[in-house]
């Protein structure tokens, strides 16, 4: 398991190795919006967020995703939430299996 931290709501999910974060975020159940989504399928960046931490847990960008990210000029410590999955539960440094994102907010 990876815990993942989204700020700046300060919520924690526990995500699987090959999971992904957005299903842990939905599993939540509480209504309360911690990552904004539209879409759900790297079309409108919408779950534009940055990685602040533990970017070696995540699957790199597919296509598509790299695709919306050079439309919206993302910077290369941003990824769309809806699109994150969990490679791996172990790092290389400090809290090995902490992901922290910054919701950057709907753009
Ligand atoms: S919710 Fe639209 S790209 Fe993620």
């Amino acid at each position: 398991m990876a815990r993942v931290r989204l700020e700046p709501a300060g919520v924690d999910v526990e995500v699987e190795p090959g999971g992904r974060i957005l299903d842990a975020v939905d599993a939540r159940g509480d209504g309360k919006t911690v990552l904004p989504v539209r879409c759900r399928a790297a079309n409108c960046a919408t779950c534009l967020v940055r990685v602040r931490a533990g970017e070696a847990l995540l699957a790199p960008p597919d296509a598509r995703e790299f695709g919306v990210l050079n439309m919206v000029r993302a910077t290369s410590d941003q990824r769309l939430g809806c699109q994150l999955r969990i490679v791996s539960d172990t790092g290389s440094e400090g809290d090995e299996s902490a992901v922290v994102l910054s919701v950057v907010g709907p753009i």
